[in-house]
């Protein structure tokens, strides 16, 4: 009887080896895979990491820009390197829409892209870029460390009026669960991602339409200084937490002191439906980080293209 038991035990493990071993690490995307430029681009993490932190060393302020990036590409279209994509004249692309004026670092994604075509050309795609770079921002920024399953492929497509269904900062709690709802997140997820407001600034422009009657939801001195922020006009900056550069929980603990920066921030805190769920993240970062990391890569499958749906860009700018 011990030894059918065991002999049942030995096939059962070399039937999982061998799933692991045929299959690969395989994420839930069919084509996504942790390994996928095992072979074709050994050294593409690496460089896209150097290219990252090289580029943060100079501007510590990119590694917000980079996480919203990758949130801003996956939302449209998804994650198919769109926002990337330059406009002709026979097309406004995402990247020309009021909500994506104020992206930056689209010189560190070409960058690396550069380095990777002179490696391995025709491989990395550039939605994969951009979604390694988001990840290397957030570690370099002192979030959690993270694998990512790779092989997006990049889309063909990117029309200025898709990015309407970005959400707007003026969006309540309801809205932002039925926005981030219809993407498959659900409302817990939709505040660990929000928690990236960690990192980064806000323009006057996003938050003034808060300052022009008493909000109850907004702490009277809060209130002050966003007005002074805003007294240098409508693209003056307003860091997020009291330390924009670092990923940390304190974006949370703004919120429990009504000192969020949006609209859409501070309302997290005032529903009953999402405050549980901001309260724990304030008291406990290690459960915000591990929220968080599990909830950007699912961002990250968002959508995926692949196979002969989308291609590798040669340049992350225009379609090839
Ligand atoms: C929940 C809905 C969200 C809304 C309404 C929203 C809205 C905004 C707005 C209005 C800004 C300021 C833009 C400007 O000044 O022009 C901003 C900045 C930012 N957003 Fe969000 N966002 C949301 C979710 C997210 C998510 C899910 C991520 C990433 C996972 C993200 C990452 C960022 C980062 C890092 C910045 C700072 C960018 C910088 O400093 O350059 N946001 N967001």
């Amino acid at each position: 009887m011990l030894l059918k038991t065991m002999a049942m035990v030995n096939l059962l493990s070399l039937f999982i080896l061998v799933e692991v071993v045929v299959r690969g690490f395989r994420y839930g995307v069919e084509g996504l895979r942790m390994d996928y430029y095992l072979m074709s681009c050994p050294f593409a993490e690496q460089i896209v990491k150097d290219t990252v932190n090289t580029a943060l060393q100079n501007d510590p302020s990119l590694a917000a820009a980079l996480v919203r990036m990758h949130f801003h590409d996956c939302f449209i279209e998804g994650c198919d390197g769109s926002v990337l994509i330059d406009s002709t004249k026979d097309n406004t692309a995402e990247k020309d829409s009021p909500g994506n004026l104020s992206l930056r670092g689209y010189e560190i994604i070409d960058d690396a892209k550069e380095q990777l075509e002179e490696q391995c050309p025709g491989v990395v795609s550039c939605a994969d870029i951009v979604a390694m770079a988001a990840r290397d921002a957030v570690f370099w920024a002192g979030g959690p460390v993270y694998d990512i399953p790779k092989g997006r492929k990049d889309g063909r497509r990117s029309k200025i009026e898709d990015t309407i269904n970005l959400p707007f900062p003026t969006f309540n709690t309801s809205e932002l669960i039925s926005a981030f709802g219809k993407r498959g997140f659900t409302a817990q997820e939709m505040v660990a991602l929000s928690g990236a407001h960690t990192l980064g600034v806000a323009r006057c422009a996003t938050f003034k339409g808060r300052l022009s009657s008493a909000d109850p939801t907004l702490d009277s001195s809060f209130a002050k200084t966003l007005s002074k922020t805003c007294s240098g006009g409508d693209n003056a900056e307003q860091p997020f937490d009291a330390t924009p550069r670092s990923f940390d929980n304190f974006y949370f603990n703004a919120l429990m002191r009504k000192s969020g920066v949006l609209f859409s921030d501070q309302t997290l805190y005032t529903s009953p439906r999402t405050r549980g769920i901001v309260n724990g993240y304030a008291m406990n970062q290690a459960m915000f980080f591990f929220d968080f990391q599990q909830a950007m890569i699912k961002m990250g499958t968002l959508d995926v293209k692949e196979g002969s749906k989308g291609e590798v860009r040669q340049d992350c700018r225009k379609i090839n």
